[in-house]
């Protein structure tokens, strides 16, 4: 028996993305878990393992911040040569406009450089995988990108302009991303978790914040099923080599958003904001 594949979940500490780890692990990966506490983390690890010999491991990372990235993926690589699945799950949203210590709209920032440069600095382990997989959980909730404004400095700012802008990115930046892979045997899809019930709304901040909490705890699925097209994607062989897609219940979506142009504007401004190769 070889080594068992490894999987790493963003955001695996809380809501959809400890279901995708729960899911990964009882299929037998190698979970590692990045989390921004170490603490919540370690307790998702506890939980997920509930007794097993081998629990997931944890990484620190804010993946608001470039710094904290580029030193969570130095730990990942000195820890891991090959990486079979990344997901990438950790995201936020904001009701008021904040900026990161690196001088960056709080949102932008974490949901849709947090997956650039994550993948960027992953993709060599990847690459070493004999098959891999990249899937990025953006929404349905997408509009308002704005390349030349995406810190919202000149436009009006709302919490679900941001939100949506970022995930509208996500899923552009994964079609860009899937044409870089092409031919090295990793292949990169979004998708749509559904409404689903977890801490995000409430953590919005303000009336609005806790309204969307309230909504979503009574009419959201539960994580366990908002992680479902994930784990899918992650691991059946229903979807070996598919790739560049965006999918929402297990279904193929055409994304409305398919634009190749746009697509590489976008990924050369990500790569500038991170100082990334734009290659
Ligand atoms: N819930 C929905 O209805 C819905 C719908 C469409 C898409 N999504 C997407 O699904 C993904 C997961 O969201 P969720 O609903 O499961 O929300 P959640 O319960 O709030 O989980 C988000 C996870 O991301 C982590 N995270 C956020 N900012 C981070 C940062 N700067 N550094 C490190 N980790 C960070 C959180 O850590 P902490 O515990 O430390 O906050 C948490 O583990 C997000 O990308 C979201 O946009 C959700």
């Amino acid at each position: 028996m070889g080594a068992p594949r490894v999987a790493l979940v963003t955001g695996g500490s809380a809501g959809i993305g400890l279901e995708i780890a729960r899911g990964l692990f009882h299929a037998g990966y190698f979970v590692v878990l990045a989390a921004r506490s170490r603490e919540r983390g370690e307790a998702a690890a506890r939980d997920i393992a509930a007794g097993a010999r081998e629990a997931p491991s944890v990484l620190e990372v804010d993946f608001s911040s470039g710094r904290s990235i580029r030193s969570f993926a130095d730990a990942f690589l000195s820890a891991h040569e090959s990486l079979d699945v990344l997901v990438n799950n950790a995201g936020t949203w904001s009701t008021s406009r904040r900026e990161t210590a690196e001088g960056i709209e709080l949102v932008w920032a974490t949901n849709q450089l947090g997956y650039f440069l994550t993948t960027a600095l992953l993709r060599p382990a990847l690459e070493k995988a004999p098959r891999a997989r990249v899937v990025s959980v953006a929404s349905d909730l997408a509009r308002d990108l704005d390349l030349t404004d995406v810190s919202f400095k000149r436009r009006r700012y709302t919490g679900v302009a941001s939100y949506a802008q970022s995930k509208q990115a996500n899923r552009m930046w994964t079609r860009a991303l899937s044409r870089r892979l092409e031919g090295a045997r990793v292949t990169a899809n979004s998708m749509h978790p559904g409404g689903v019930a977890t801490g995000l709304f409430g953590k919005g901040g303000g009336v609005i914040g806790k309204l969307a909490g309230l909504v979503m705890s009574r009419l959201g699925r539960s994580p366990k099923e908002g992680a479902d097209t994930t784990l899918w994607l992650a691991t059946s062989p229903e979807v070996e080599g598919r790739t560049g897609l965006f999918y929402v219940d297990r279904r193929e979506r055409r994304c409305r958003f398919e634009n190749e142009a746009e697509e590489e504007k976008l990924w050369a401004l990500c790569a500038a904001m991170t100082g990334v190769k734009a290659d």
